[in-house]
């Protein structure tokens, strides 16, 4: 590690508290930088001392700082820190994070920060299980927080169950790791291109053919892959999507142009094509609108350039990884195999789209991620921002598994 690595620890109300004073001495001896915000259900576990000694540094208590550490405030902590630890998290305190809520020092510094944030739960398994918990835990992992555990244990309660927290050493871990492979991913220089959006293809100056695609589950993509600070490009067809200004986008309208835009932004590592690309276009474009209706009736189709397909099969700068989606309404997981092989892709993803209340233009999406080894992970109905989040990560995992120089 070249530069040392400042850690927010944020320690919350739950027995597992006392484990926060292991992770620091392993932090502090590998040179992190370690300053903590102490609750006030966690100053219940350990004590302000404890942390002060360890540290060199007093924990920060209080949202409006009168009487402890005040130099800095709650922005200014966040943006101190290169990744903020939540240990342990209580189901209270997932719960306040999914509302948004900032009553605290530690509610408020997490809604004002803009790094990663990895929470690392703790609590009874009943509590875990119970279905308000695990809407909790997606939506979090939707807004963009990071996990570590929960482990199948024995609990402080005496219960055994899923709840417990991660060790220290697991948790020392799970952070080495995560700055060992923002490294690579920088130094590397790692480029990631992602078609969204449907495309149109214009009959007349008014008509097209197009479809529902509202660019959402690639948009939530490009998010993630932003985040964890890789080069990330957007090749959207047209949507009324409010795109935010750090994700680099490239707006098309017919895959024709799609197509020219992808050649353009090659080489890069990842290609991800969410893009419902039309399959047909009209044969001949007219200026104006066609008044003959006779005209219309007409219409002659012809094939469109097929992208994924081109990205999986091109001998010129080839993507690493080439990720299809694959829409179906029946026999959804053969057909989406099919196109994996046909197209020469390295995953795809199956995408149901049987039923109005997921898939194109829905903020839910159902799917399976198949990978060309034959893994395949199968999710129920979910937020599109969540799946966004677990595509990604198996999409880095097969990246970082097979580039054999990022070992
Ligand atoms: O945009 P949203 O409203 O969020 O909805 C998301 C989605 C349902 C559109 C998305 O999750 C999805 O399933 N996208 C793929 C849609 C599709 O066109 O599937 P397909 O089975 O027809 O195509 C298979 C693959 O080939 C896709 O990766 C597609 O991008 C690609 N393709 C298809 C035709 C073509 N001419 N060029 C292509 O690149």
């Amino acid at each position: 590690m070249r530069t040392k690595k400042k850690i927010l620890l944020i320690i919350c109300g739950g027995i597992a508290a006392y484990k926060s004073l292991d992770l620091i001495r392993l932090l502090l001896r590998k040179k992190y930088e370690v300053k903590t915000i102490l609750t006030k259900s966690g100053k219940k576990f350990i004590t302000p001392l404890s942390l002060t000694t360890l540290t060199k540094d007093k924990p920060y208590q209080n949202l409006f700082g009168a009487n402890d550490n005040s130099k800095i405030d709650h922005i200014s902590l966040s943006r101190w820190a290169d990744m903020i630890l939540v240990l342990p998290t209580t189901a209270n305190f997932m719960s306040k994070l999914n509302k948004g809520m900032c009553n605290d020092l530690a509610s408020t510094v997490i809604l004002a920060s803009n790094k990663d944030i990895f929470l690392v739960p703790a609590m009874n398994v009943r509590m875990w299980i119970h279905p308000a918990t695990q809407k909790n835990y997606k939506d979090l992992i939707g807004y963009g927080y990071k996990f570590i555990g929960p482990e199948n244990g024995e609990m402080a309660c005496g219960e055994y169950g899923k709840g417990k927290m991660s060790s220290p050493r697991q948790i020392f871990a799970v952070i080495q790791n995560y700055f060992r492979n923002k490294n690579k991913f920088k130094e590397k220089k790692i480029k990631v291109l992602i078609t969204a959006g449907p495309t149109r293809e214009y009959i007349d100056s008014v008509r097209f053919i197009s479809n529902e695609s509202s660019g959402k589950q690639g948009y939530e993509l490009a998010k993630c892959f932003k985040k964890l600070g890789i080069d990330t490009t957007l090749i959207l067809g047209p949507t009324s999507l409010d795109v935010e200004d750090e994700i680099k986008t490239k707006n098309v309208i017919s895959a024709d142009q799609m197509l020219d835009v992808v050649k353009k932004s090659l080489p890069v590592d990842i290609a991800i094509c969410v893009a419902a690309v039309s399959d047909f276009k009209p044969l001949k474009f007219q200026n104006g609108k066609i008044k003959n209706s006779k005209t219309l009736k007409n219409l002659k189709l012809e094939k469109n350039p097929d992208i994924l397909e081109y990205l999986g099969k091109t001998n010129k700068n080839r993507p690493k990884i080439v990720v299809g989606f694959s829409a179906e309404t029946q026999n959804i997981d053969k057909n989406s195999e099919e196109k994996l092989r046909n197209k020469n892709c390295d995953m795809i993803i199956s995408n149901d789209v049987s039923k109005k209340n997921f898939g194109f233009n829905s903020d839910f999406n159902k799917i399976s991620i198949i990978d060309s080894n034959g893994k395949k992970l199968k999710f129920n109905k979910n937020k599109k921002n969540y799946l966004a989040y677990v595509i990604a990560r198996e999409i880095l995992n097969k990246f970082l598994s097979d580039d054999k120089s990022l070992n």
